[in-house]
């Protein structure tokens, strides 16, 4: 599908301890994987495992319901990953979505993102660097059997121009007058030069976007309302509002579709990075998408009667950027009773579980109440159970994974009819009735009232 190319990062050497130590839990307790590893893996391509999954559909669930379900002006869609090829010559990816590849001349033969090299020479080997040139990230593939240009579509490498070529369909089929949006969340791929840093940038993931269509004039005022909403939604996740900040794009830094654009960056362990991409891209989708494809696109005025081309506001972000975000900001280690503890304080609504009941051991007049407990507290909560190893250990992994409260059931139990609540930050327990469990975890976990 796609020419094979070796390529490498330039090397970030503060807090790329974070990094790695972040990888090898997230493999260890079943996040992420590096995917086909039984192959030797394929670079900068992730697999979610069990965690991982619940991480993701938590992280998409928050952002469906907050830009989408929770608002009567924006309508949701979903569309195929291969296009027409003609939409990727209007949106100008075809011949404007490159970047600039330089290849060591020296020893090594590796290959670099130019605009991401401090100096002229290999940062691997030292060696002298080629002239760069111009990369495109489009992944190509071929409908039907023959092999050739007329047969040649693309992977889509953003899920945008999907709301663009869809604006009068979703216009006519629901009744949205302007301002309103267009939004989905789906997989877009780019055959990016320099991956890496776990899955901060890999060649396949998964964004969240949405196009917000007004009237010319209003983009700016969108534009901050947006900017807003996400920064907000960000901490809404438990990020640390410390490690966030919104950074507009200089004039020579604009995407070629950009009227203006800010980026809402975390302070990624190798340095700031973005996070997610919020731009004013004016009518210039709408008007490609009209003069190449022929059709009027135009929106009309119910006031004036005249056609009008709306302008767009655009949040994107990506579910593997931000679930690698949440993980980072919420990872922490300290000493307790001489040992070392580490411990994921995710906000209980992006952790996998929200609580994990433990027999205080496999004595079977433990097991019995104890997997009751967990099948009741499942049909309201996100429910581990566990009754391998010591509880000490258990109590680890739970803390390893984020869990926020874990649900003792121990030889009282069997008399009092009660079992002890552990909170992962505090470590601190208190006793309640097998009656009140739900009702109190509910009340921790900020689900009360
Ligand atoms: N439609 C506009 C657009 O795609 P972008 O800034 O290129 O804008 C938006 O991408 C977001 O998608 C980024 O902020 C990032 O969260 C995510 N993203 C982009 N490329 C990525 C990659 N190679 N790997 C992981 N996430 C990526």
């Amino acid at each position: 599908m796609t020419e094979e190319i070796e390529t490498g990062a330039p090397a970030a050497e503060d807090g790329q301890g974070l990094i790695e130590k972040l990888t090898s839990l997230a493999k260890r307790r079943g996040f992420v994987f590096p995917s086909s590893e039984i192959y030797g893996g394929l670079n900068a391509v992730w697999d979610y495992g069990p965690l991982g999954v619940r991480l993701r559909r938590r992280v998409r669930e928050s952002w469906w319901r907050r830009v989408v379900e929770g608002r009567s002006d924006v309508e949701g869609i979903e569309c195929s990953i291969l296009m027409n090829p003609r939409v990727w010559v209007a949106s100008g990816h075809v011949d404007a979505f490159t970047d600039p590849l330089v290849d060591c001349l020296g020893r090594c033969h590796m290959r670099w993102r130019q605009d991401q090299l401090d100096g002229d020479r290999c940062p691997n080997c030292g060696g002298a660097l080629s002239p760069a040139r111009r990369f495109n990230l489009l992944f190509r593939t071929f409908v039907g059997p023959v092999e050739d240009d007329t047969a040649r579509v693309y992977l889509r490498p953003e899920t945008a121009q999907g709301m663009f070529v869809n604006f009068k369909n979703v216009l006519q089929s629901t009744r949205q007058r302007l301002p309103f949006g267009i939004a989905q969340i789906g997989r877009s791929f780019r055959n990016e030069i320099s991956p890496g840093n776990f899955i901060f940038r890999s060649r396949e993931f998964e964004q969240m976007e949405m196009e917000w269509f007004c009237s010319p004039g209003e983009d700016e005022r969108w534009f901050d309302y947006w900017c807003q909403d996400q920064l907000q939604w960000f901490q809404d996740l438990g990020i640390r509002r410390e490690n966030l900040r919104l950074r507009p794009h200089a004039g020579e830094e604009l995407a070629h579709y950009a009227l203006g654009a800010t980026d809402i960056e975390y302070r990624f362990p190798f340095g700031w990075g973005e996070l997610e991409g919020i731009a004013r891209r004016g009518d210039y989708d709408l008007r490609r998408h009209q003069e190449v494809s022929g059709r009027d696109l135009g929106y009309p005025d119910p006031i004036t009667g005249q056609s009008l081309l709306p302008y767009v506001v655009e949040p994107a972000v990506g579910v593997d950027r931000t679930a690698l975000t949440v993980l980072l900001d919420a990872y922490d280690e300290e000493e307790v009773r001489g040992e070392r503890r580490v411990v994921l304080r995710l906000a209980p609504s992006v952790a996998p579980y929200e609580v994990a009941v433990l027999p205080l051991s496999k004595h079977a007049d433990l097991v019995g109440p104890a997997r009751q407990v967990a099948a009741e507290l499942r049909g309201a909560l996100a429910t581990d159970y566990d009754e391998t190893q010591s509880i000490g250990r258990r109590y680890r992994r739970q803390d390893e994974i984020g869990t926020p409260l874990a649900v003792t059931v121990d030889f009282e139990s069997l008399q009092d009819h009660a079992a002890t609540i552990r909170e992962r930050d505090s470590m601190e327990q208190v006793r309640v009735g097998f009656d009140r469990l739900l009702e109190v975890c509910r009340e921790k976990l900020g689900l009360a009232g």
